[in-house]
């Protein structure tokens, strides 16, 4: 089947920059992070030592996936928001018993199809549908040629934490909507935890985080014509305790102008612009929000040190 396309173009680019860009609090969306180079240094960032969401998450996976395979069930559609290079769901595909298809839904539309393939001709009884969207937009789900017994969506390594309360719950609605009745959310939820931790694990001592927030302005530059002097701006990221999020912001180092789009955007020395956040949750407060949008929180998995969770949500 031919993969669906509705990545967004540059028009929506340049407009989602600029509107960021024109608030007062400066902000650009996390979501275009990932061009090729910065999908090459968030796979960095994963192996780092500081940045323990992988790590602990393939943990939990690995100790518990017999059961969530078996709460899942035989002949179930697979489909993956965010899926990346497909590494994560790889441990899922191999313990589920006799899935029908797997859909990754994906915005990096090369690497998504280039994956696609690879899986296709390792799992060749399975039927592998790549969709090239913004999973957070509305797009349509391709029928696969067997009937299955259940829609499981797969949403790992805490990517709901990049969204704000209000988002984030619309999110949940529009998978339950997606998954439909019985159907369920397989999803990684970062936890609570030492500030400390948190502080390290966004601000790595290789520099990659930094790296890979200030890629965004580099990528802004290439693809909207912009001239942000990157050496002019820095990476800063801290923990607001208040909203329980890791803010990343990208601080100007000068007081400068930059030209978008026929917009003149003038920075203050030391003015930022927000570029993401990362809420982390307690298992409470996520549940009530799981309920708010149709989703019983049927199973929720651990580490010992509390961390990370991953969590069988499914729709009622
Ligand atoms: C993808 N997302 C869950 C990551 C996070 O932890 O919020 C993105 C990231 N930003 C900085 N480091 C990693």
């Amino acid at each position: 089947m031919a993969p669906t396309d509705c990545s967004p173009g540059r028009e929506t680019f340049l407009a989602e920059v600029l509107a960021g860009l024109l608030k007062p609090q400066k902000e650009l969306p996390s979501k275009y992070f990932y061009d090729e180079r910065g999908a090459t240094l968030f796979e960095r960032i994963c192996e780092l030592e500081e940045y323990y969401i992988p790590r602990v998450e393939a943990s939990i996976m690995q100790a518990h996936i017999g059961e969530m395979a078996g709460l899942i069930g035989p002949h179930a559609l697979l489909m993956e928001y965010g899926s990346g290079n497909c590494e994560k769901v790889r441990v899922l595909l191999d313990h589920l018993s006799d899935p029908v298809a797997y859909l990754p839904v994906d915005i990096s539309r090369e690497q998504l199809l280039l994956v696609a393939g690879q899986l296709s001709s390792e799992y060749p009884k399975l039927e592998v549908y790549p969709i090239c969207a913004d999973y957070l937009s509305r797009f349509d789900v391709p029928e696969a040629k067997r009937a299955s017994k259940r829609v499981c969506i797969y949403f790992p390594g805490s990517t709901i934490g990049n969204l704000d309360p209000v988002p984030a719950t619309r999110f949940l609605q529009r998978a339950a909507r997606v998954c439909g009745s019985g159907g369920a959310l397989l999803i990684g939820v970062d936890l609570k935890k030492d500030p400390v931790v948190l502080h390290r694990a966004y601000n790595d001592g290789e520099g990659l985080t930094a790296e890979f927030n200030l890629n965004l302005l580099r990528r802004i530059n290439r693809e909207l014509d912009c001239d942000f002097e990157l050496e002019l701006y820095r990476h800063y990221a801290f923990y607001n305790p208040l909203r329980s999020r890791v803010e990343m912001h990208i601080i100007s180092q000068d007081e400068q102008e930059v030209h978008l789009g026929g917009e003149d955007i003038s920075f203050a020395w030391g003015e930022s612009i927000w570029t993401e956040s990362s809420y982390k949750y307690d298992l409470s407060q996520f549940r009530q929000m799981a309920s708010g949008a149709g989703f019983n929180v049927e199973h929720v998995w651990t580490d010992e040190r509390q961390w990370f969770s991953v969590q069988y949500l499914v729709r009622r």
